[in-house]
């Protein structure tokens, strides 16, 4: 049997296979210098609302200044405990060493205030690290573009080729992709940016506190307005998981491109031993394991998303212990997300592109059709026509076993009379297709260079030096 924070009216102890059911800590462990800050926080509003003296408020900071120390260097006081939930942890710290003080601090707050606060407290720390790590891989993505801004290789849709494409330009759609995952997160954050504490279980404390003092204390721009609202509001868990999502979507978009472009059948990646496996059996094998968990990963985080979005729905005004399953599949979201963009990073620094291979992948499949149209089209055919012709001779040249550059003089005839004289195979070669592309969003090589140069700009001390590789975050 354990002592909980609400044991007034009860005698026998919980079963334990119901306590281990209910008990928090193992996970909400996460939040406890989030706890601990929220508390030093309360304790000075209780002392300008009167309930404290300044004496008992600096106590209770000092006591929780050294519980910080110490679980700063050994947390293993967390392991022993039997508490049921971070807060009840802190409180017992506290009170064990600063005896009925500590239970005095619990005044007018409630836990459903107390987690609400933590929560947002954490994801503000988190939001302003995955910038970083969001910011790191961009920095790795646009030195690729920057080095392969004039590598050629064949643009697909429908995974069929369509129309010559730089490496550089590939590149940086997924720096434009993460820029807005980067932003949608911060969007989050802004919306996130009130402050619960104060509401007291749902009807708002009964003590004179200067909420508006509190959320600045704790870095808010406003005290939240509502207090059952406040309690039991997690669009910002929601949203953030969603940005999550967004990320590993994109992430997993890029993953497949590059897996594809690793396989024997494209062949023009090759990723460094860093991140390549092998197969236990098959002593051939170089597997891009790394980009199938980002592919695979995107599962987990979508089902993080989805068990929060079907544990609030229908949930009654205000808190409601549903709300504890907020926290295992928010932190494993956040988790993996990070996990993700890391080895994401890692991968993009040890890749290499085979660029004579890529140019010649441009060069079988008839991609310079749309080139030819536009050719005839510059000669007066109205497009329309200039398309079916063009039809016509992608036809022949896969009859003759050629490619449009080299047809037949009596194939070109046929369909392309407006273009006698003109040498085609130099009008269409690779790089004449992408320099044609010279326009804003555009593969031509000096566009891609310049939108390389720009994110690089834009992207200046956004990446995370500071961070170790294998760090917590
Ligand atoms: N561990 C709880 C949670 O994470 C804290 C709030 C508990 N509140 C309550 N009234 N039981 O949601």
């Amino acid at each position: 049997m354990t002592t909980k924070l609400w044991g007034g009216r009860f005698e026998g102890g919980l079963h334990p296979i119901f306590d281990s059911l209910n008990r928090s800590l193992p996970f909400d462990r996460r939040l406890v210098f989030q706890d601990i800050e929220g508390s030093v926080a309360w304790a000075h509003g209780l002392k300008g609302a009167g309930v404290l003296s300044e004496a008992d408020a600096e106590q209770i900071e000092a006591a929780l200044g050294e519980i910080r120390s110490e679980l700063e260097q050994d947390e293993s006081s967390i392991d022993e405990s039997v508490a049921e939930d971070v807060h009840s942890f802190i409180e017992e710290k506290l009170t064990a060493k600063v005896g009925d003080l500590g239970k005095r601090l619990h005044t007018g707050r409630s836990r459903n205030d107390q987690v609400a606060t933590d929560l947002k407290l954490y994801l503000r720390g988190w939001l302003a690290r995955v910038q970083m790590e969001i910011g790191a891989l961009q920095s790795a993505l646009v030195a690729l573009a920057e080095e392969h801004a004039d590598a050629a290789l064949p643009g697909y849709t429908h995974l069929q080729r369509a129309q010559p494409v730089t490496f550089g330009h590939q590149c940086l759609a997924y720096v434009e992709m993460l820029a807005r995952d980067a932003e949608r997160l911060r969007d989050a954050g802004a919306r996130m940016d009130t402050c619960p504490l104060g509401s007291g279980a749902l009807a708002g404390t009964a003590y004179p506190v200067d909420r508006e003092a509190l959320a600045g204390a704790l870095g808010f721009g406003r005290a939240a307005t509502n207090s059952l609202d406040a309690v039991s509001d997690r669009d910002h868990a929601l949203e953030i998981m969603f940005g999550c999502l967004t990320a590993m979507l994109h992430l997993s978009r890029m993953a497949e491109d590059w897996i594809f472009l690793a396989s024997q059948e494209a062949g023009v990646l090759r990723f460094g031993d860093t991140v390549s496996t092998g197969s236990s059996l098959m002593p051939q094998k170089r597997n891009p394991d790394a980009l199938e968990l980002l592919r695979g990963k995107v599962g987990r985080v979508h089902g993080s998303l989805t068990t929060l979005v079907t544990a609030t729905k229908g949930l009654p005004l205000a808190y409601n212990k549903d709300m504890q399953e907020d926290k295992e599949a928010l932190f494993d979201a956040l988790d993996t997300t990070v996990a993700c963009l890391r080895v994401a990073k890692l991968v993009a620094e040890d890749v290499t592109f085979d660029r004579e291979r890529a140019l010649a992948a441009t060069r079988v499949g008839h991609l310079d059709a749309t080139d030819l149209a536009d050719l005839l089209v510059a000669r007066g055919v109205p497009f329309r026509e200039a398309h079916d012709r063009v039809g016509a001779a992608v036809n022949a040249a896969i009859a003759e076993g050629v490619e449009l550059g080299d047809l037949s003089d009596g194939a070109r005839d046929g369909v392309l009379p407006e273009l006698a004289g003109v040498d085609l195979a130099a009008e269409l070669t690779t790089a004449a297709m992408l320099r044609r592309r010279d326009v804003v969003g555009g593969t031509a090589v000096e566009r891609v260079r310049a939108a390389a140069s720009h994110w690089k700009e834009n992207l200046r001390g956004k990446s995370p030096a500071h961070l170790s590789e294998t760090g917590a975050i």
